[in-house]
């Protein structure tokens, strides 16, 4: 066991439903193995700041089912640079913390990685992203209720869709990553499916929807995923009106209701899980690593691995999107 007696705790990148659990977990882990547990605000941004504040197990009451982040977020520039991060170490070493937790995507650990090397602090982290695009876990805090909000969304479109002889695009988060755009669209029925991962062939799709017409199949829905090569939703309905004017087509761009709300079972039980491992991997010694779930067990991934290497698409699930939409 190590000899570390405080740790920190902080969330950044774009906040995802689950986080609290996770920050709950943390803190209550580590006053269960008699840590001081310190909740770092606003990412990055609050560490250079010196926004940090000792947690006690009260501080996580009540704040399991809510989305967002208690100790919130931020998407930090001045770290970026070396004396942001020579002041954020600073602020670490004067508030007594030996070892960290970051919970957040891949700018979180790209973050993680460099300023524990350069500062010798130790940090590992708990994958916390909708976009489900980290590599070393099956699933990412947030995901799956980013997921269930994002098929629940297709269903209401698709009343619309359907009543009014109309084809929908709907556009979902996702600026690198097509997992959220994949699993929404196979589980809402979806004609299409547009993902960064895969080439987007637009006049394939518009012959798809011609055979549709031709089918007298009256209403449509294409889910796009935002980083998809065509541009997003809008200028693919662009194109389709141009090429192919016999739907009333219509776009809806889901954003950020996709990243809120309160976290599914499943995004709480991983959170908890992940965020206990998160520390006890701290009191083990097992630093620069990102907690996460392989085939229902707990894993450990060098950030510079979780970093480099990418989560495959499922690409029997683009099939199937094919199949499924004849
Ligand atoms: O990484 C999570 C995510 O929601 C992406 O899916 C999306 O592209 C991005 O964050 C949006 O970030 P922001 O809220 O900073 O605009």
């Amino acid at each position: 066991m190590s000899e570390i007696k405080t740790i920190g705790v902080f969330t950044s990148g774009g906040d995802s439903p689950g986080m609290n659990a996770c920050i709950r977990a943390v803190v209550r882990t580590g006053i269960y193995h008699k840590l001081r547990v310190m909740g770092i605000y606003r990412g990055y941004e609050g560490m250079i700041d010196g926004d940090i504040e000792e947690m006690k197990s009260s501080s996580v009451s009540d704040i399991i089912h809510h989305g967002g982040t208690i100790l919130q977020s931020a998407r930090s520039q001045r770290f970026r640079t070396p004396e942001g991060r020579a002041t954020a170490a600073e602020n670490l070493r004067q508030a007594g913390i030996e070892g960290v937790v970051a919970i957040g995507g891949d700018g979180t650990i790209t973050g993680a990685k460099v300023f524990s090397a350069e500062h010798k602090i130790p940090f590992v982290a708990c994958p916390g992203t909708i976009d489900n695009d980290l590599f070393g876990t099956d699933y990412t805090i947030g995901y799956d209720t980013a997921l269930n909000t994002a098929v629940y969304a297709v269903d209401k479109i698709r009343d619309t869709a359907a009543s009014h002889n109309r084809l929908f695009l709907i556009e979902v988060m996702g600026r690198d990553a097509g997992f959220i755009a994949l699993n929404a669209g196979i589980a809402g029925g979806a004609e299409a499916v547009l993902i960064p991962e895969t080439p987007t062939d637009v006049s394939g799709l518009i012959a798809t929807l011609k055979q549709g017409w031709d089918r007298k199949k009256s209403s449509s829905i294409i889910v796009v995923a935002e980083g998809d090569e065509a541009g997003g939703a809008f200028k693919v309905a662009q194109e389709i009106r141009r090429q192919f004017s016999h739907y009333d087509t219509r776009v809806t761009v889901l954003g950020h209701i996709q990243r809120g709300g309160s976290p599914t079972c499943m995004d709480r039980v991983q959170a908890s899980e992940l965020g206990n491992a998160a520390v006890r991997a701290l009191l083990n010694g097992e630093y620069s690593v990102l907690l996460g779930k392989l085939d229902g067990k707990i894993s450990k991934t060098p950030f510079e691995k979780a970093i480099k290497e990418h989560n495959d698409i499922n690409m029997n699930l683009v099939e199937l999107v094919k199949v499924l939409s004849i």
